[in-house]
């Protein structure tokens, strides 16, 4: 079995990202993100600290407006639009969930971060240029799509032709990523919710991407015990003695597979690379 672990495509991926916010510098523009956080959701502080981390890390700034939790909808907004008309600001992203009075919100401001400012990918002009073959390279797009193919690249695990079943039809990742997936010639087949049996599916597939949002619920009985399939874990969860786990039941599954990536330090790190890297370029963009 292989562990798809990310700190190494990561730890080898800094320096050019480095550089290129070196150069962006010397030509007097320093890349700037600006996270607009509310509340005190407990993962949503985690992430969005380990973001700005990585951002200082390559030498591009990033600014956490942190903000209450009862907000009113109008100076949301107002500090969103202020964001979006500043020159300065190279990259917005609105860290979601938003609490539940301005949860409507969501789908609203995918349309009011100016879309060359959207790191998130979430923009409709990005999402359609995604939807139309785009992979990212001189586009925004969702970071956890593409960070999950950055690390499928880095492990070299084939895609063209292969039976790839991906879990979860979120806006988010499931849908993106099936697309992305599509674009570099695999068959797809997406199950969620109110599939009739996803095992059926999962022991037939190549590759099986989780993005369900259920604690170690895909058992060895979701995989064939040939150690020829490949598990790309989404999951980012908390079991019931508060330890960070996946979606898939990782130590049983393991040794049955060719491939699994860990939670953590399998695909959550890769969402915030791909975040920097859309920052960059969202920069290199702007000059
Ligand atoms: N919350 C969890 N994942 C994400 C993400 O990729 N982007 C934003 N904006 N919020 C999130």
């Amino acid at each position: 079995m292989q562990l798809l672990t990310s700190k190494n495509l990561i730890d080898s991926g800094i320096p050019k990202l480095k550089q290129r916010c070196e150069k962006l510098i010397l030509s007097g523009t320093t890349p700037l993100l600006k996270v607009l956080l509310v509340g005190n959701h407990s993962p949503s502080l985690i992430y969005t600290r380990n973001k700005k981390i990585f951002a200082q890390k390559i030498g591009a700034k990033c600014d956490i407006i942190h903000l209450s939790s009862d907000i009113s909808e109008k100076d949301f907004l107002a500090k969103l639009e202020q964001c979006s008309n500043d020159n300065s600001v190279h990259g917005i992203l609105v860290q979601l969930p938003l609490p539940e009075h301005l949860i409507h919100l969501t789908k609203k401001i995918a349309h009011l971060i100016p879309a060359h400012k959207d790191v998130d990918g979430f923009h409709p002009n990005n999402l359609f240029s995604l939807l139309q073959g785009d992979k990212g390279h001189d586009s925004l797009i969702p970071c956890t799509p593409k960070g999950i193919l950055s690390l499928m690249e880095f492990y070299k695990i084939p895609i063209t032709g292969q039976d790839i079943v991906v879990i979860g039809r979120s806006l988010i990742v499931g849908k993106p990523l099936s697309q992305l997936l599509e674009h570099y010639n695999a068959t797809l087949t997406l199950c969620h919710l109110h599939t009739k049996d996803i095992k059926r599916f999962t022991k037939e597939a190549d590759i099986i991407i989780i993005a369900a949002g259920a604690p170690r619920f895909f058992g060895a009985e979701y995989f064939r015990n040939d150690q020829s399939q490949y598990v790309i874990d989404v999951g980012i969860n908390k079991d019931q003695t508060d330890k960070l786990c996946g979606d898939v039941d990782f130590i049983n599954v393991k040794e049955m597979v060719k491939g699994i990536t860990p939670v953590p330090g399998g695909v959550g790190p890769m969402t915030i690379f791909s975040l920097i890297q859309n920052l960059l370029l969202a920069a290199e963009k702007s000059v």
